[in-house]
């Protein structure tokens, strides 16, 4: 996938801009407020889920030297949090296969109006880092856990159960809160006949006084075959087990926090809580998106499934100044679409979640 390129995005008529509210926050074409940044800050991961690596053996890492360094990190979301970025998500590949992560979080946690810190991970390196991550102002973290049983987890992620159940304790020990555990539905693998794992799931969730979510498996450049492994949480609300749990009569509820695009929650039969639902298959909900991603070498994307990034680390190494940055977020704001469509047919590792961050 070719990066736009700055030269290309110039030819851009400026006055798109005129629509640009004066204070200055960062607003795409549809009146759509830009506040949350999700950062992939390594395409590195000690796993290989098979829905996230394109042929996990033959995926090649970027060089550090592509890789932005946290000091250009730090700049970026400075200059974001001027902009009105507020939010920060850390994502990868596995953002703690990358040293010193804590430091980093400390950095970006001292940028005057960033009011929010979260992380995505796998949580297999979380008792070596939950407190000093805590320490340095991580507020909460999501866990990707995809089975309890430790041979279809290791056949699917590569990685090992027992060190994620103590990574989940360790987080929840350091005041890592709330936790939200997110489980990927694969026909086949933990989902639909014979082998659904959704009720355990609710169950472990709820055991551990976590929210957990149900994602819809989306096609990108993975390790397995999207047509045969899909399975839409539709079918998933059939099943006897979940139903026996979860209010499927329920309305669906909007994610509480807003701006989280595809995510519906259903109250649990219990009271104890709900259940999230995402849906970034059957259902489309762009038009709450608030979103901006920065790739861990450096691209601006302004949507996920969209083919398009522009390369800030070139620009930023090639001595661009505070506003010409300030430019590449007014850009990719605006060449961000209504609407994210899955291109089926674009099939290059840059189309991977391990490389633009889960
Ligand atoms: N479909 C849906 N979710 C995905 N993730 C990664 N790849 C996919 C995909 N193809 C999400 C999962 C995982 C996180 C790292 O990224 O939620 O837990
Ligand atoms: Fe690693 Fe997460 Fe991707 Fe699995 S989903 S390979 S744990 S980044």
């Amino acid at each position: 996938m070719p990066d736009i390129s700055i030269l290309m995005v110039e030819a851009t008529p400026i006055r798109f801009f005129a629509g640009m509210p004066s204070d200055g926050k960062l607003t795409d074409r549809f009146g759509r407020g830009l506040n949350y940044l999700r950062i992939s800050v390594t395409d590195r991961c000690n796993m290989r889920c098979d829905y996230c690596r394109p042929d996990a053996d033959a995926y090649k890492a970027e060089s550090h030297r592509q890789i932005l360094r946290y000091e250009e990190i730090e700049r970026i979301v400075r200059i974001a949090a001027g902009m009105g970025v507020n939010k920060i998500r850390i994502t990868g590949g596995e953002p703690l296969v990358r040293r010193d992560l804590p430091i980093l979080v400390e950095k970006l946690a001292h940028i005057p109006g960033i009011t929010d810190i979260s992380m995505t991970s796998n949580a297999t390196l979380l008792s070596k880092y939950a407190q000093n991550l805590a320490a340095a102002g991580l507020r909460r973290i999501n866990i990707s856990i995809d089975s309890l049983k430790p041979l279809r987890f290791r056949k699917l992620t590569g990685g090992e159960l027992a060190p994620v159940l103590a990574g989940i304790a360790a987080a929840k020990a350091a005041g890592l809160w709330p936790i939200k555990l997110n489980t990927v539905l694969l026909r086949g693998i933990n989902a639909g006949e014979d082998c659904c794992e959704v009720a355990e799931l609710i169950d472990f969730a709820a055991g551990h006084g976590a929210t957990i979510r149900f994602i819809e498996l989306m096609p990108m450049k993975q390790g397995m075959d999207w047509q045969k492994h899909y399975i839409s949480i539709d079918e998933v609300l059939q099943n006897e087990a979940v139903r026996a749990r979860v209010d499927v009569d329920a309305p669906l509820q909007m994610d509480r926090q807003g701006g989280n695009t595809a995510a519906r929650y259903l109250p649990l039969k219990n009271g104890q809580g709900d259940v999230g639902f995402i849906m970034p298959m059957s259902e489309r909900f762009c038009e709450g998106c608030n979103r901006l991603r920065l790739t861990a070498d450096g691209g601006l994307r302004s949507c996920l499934p969209a083919d398009y990034q522009i390369n800030l680390r070139d620009l930023i190494r090639s001595g661009g100044s505070d506003d010409d940055i300030r430019t590449v977020f007014l850009r990719s704001a605006l060449i961000k679409p209504e609407i994210g469509v899955y291109d089926f047919a674009a099939n290059t590792d840059k189309r991977s979640m391990i490389h633009i961050g889960g």
